[in-house]
């Protein structure tokens, strides 16, 4: 029996107003918070601590950094991770243009000359020795070595490197060594508190507030039912392509069955036991 996807701890509570808050810049991507997710990230970011976002799939660790990077000014690097990705994927290599072997930048050594938050998304995908050019660059010394070229590159105030991963979904083979997650702060998300959550729905697809609770009462459902080999549960994300569908017009029972129920899995006595959970929370279609 598979344990039931309990809640976590979460992120920290903020129990007082931090020194020097910096108002945030309008417009940008819109991030609800959860508690002292935006203060540990600015803190951080302003005395040059790399930071891993920890947590499991579309609860908001993309959305996090994509609006922090907005609130600090900074512009933001993306790199999916993968089991391929080389050290030179990230730091740089020669290429060939017209004849010539030409120098080009990855997105890590951009980031440095730039002074830009790099994001490595899912992070234990990539191989150790991958992984390890990151060590000078997130502990005191803060340099790339970008041996090809001969040169250390000191990182500037602005940079800062963010990584994310899934302790949950990733295999237990995997997992950060840790000599690189001692380097970092991190931040622990977690499925949304259910008002939270609630509005995070409204606001991302306009759905009216008793539509959205139903859809958070039947994810909380999901999460708690602790269904046999269900390697993940509903998450935000799920929610939130559920109320888009019934915005554009479906009954929300097919729309909680088409977004939540079938991504989920595709065993067929599992999603039997989804369907129940949606019949039981979600008027029949
Ligand atoms: N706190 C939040 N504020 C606003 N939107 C949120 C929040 N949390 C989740 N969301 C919504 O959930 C969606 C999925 O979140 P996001 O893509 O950030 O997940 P993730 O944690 O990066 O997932 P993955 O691990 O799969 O990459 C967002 O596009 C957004 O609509
Ligand atoms: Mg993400």
């Amino acid at each position: 029996m598979t344990a039931p996807h309990e809640s976590t701890p979460g992120r920290p509570k903020l129990t007082h107003p931090p020194r020097g808050a910096a108002a945030t810049p309008p417009g940008g991507p819109v991030y609800v918070p959860v508690g002292a997710e935006c203060e540990i990230f600015r803190a951080a970011a302003a005395k040059g601590h790399a930071v891993m976002l920890k947590g499991p799939t579309g609860c908001g660790k993309t959305r996090f950094v994509e609006a922090m990077a907005h609130r600090l000014g900074r512009p933001l690097i993306t790199v999916a991770c993968h089991e391929d990705l080389t050290a030179g994927d990230l730091v740089g290599r020669y290429l060939l243009q017209g004849g010539d072997t030409v120098w080009t930048d990855g997105p890590l050594t951009r980031a440095v000359r730039t002074g830009a938050i790099c994001y490595l998304d899912e992070v234990v995908e990539a191989r150790a020795d991958t992984v390890v050019v990151l060590h000078p660059l997130i502990d005191h010394r803060r340099e790339l070595h970008v041996d090809r070229l001969g040169e250390t590159l000191k990182a500037p105030p602005g940079f800062t490197l963010v990584v994310s991963y899934n302790p949950g979904y990733q295999s237990v083979l995997k997992d950060l060594k840790e000599s690189t997650r001692q380097r970092m702060v991190s931040i622990a998300f977690d499925f949304l508190p259910p008002e939270v959550e609630a509005r995070v729905l409204m606001q991302e697809t306009g759905l009216a507030e008793a539509t959205a609770r139903q859809l958070v009462k039947l994810a909380q459902a999901i999460r708690r039912a602790g269904i046999p080999g269900l390697p993940e549960v509903a998450s935000t994300r799920a929610l939130v392509a559920a109320g888009d569908l019934h915005q554009a017009g479906l009954p929300l029972h097919t729309a909680a069955v088409a977004a939540i129920v079938e991504p989920l899995t595709d065993d067929a006595v599992q999603v039997d036991g989804l369907r129940e959970l949606v019949d039981a929370h979600l008027p029949p279609a």
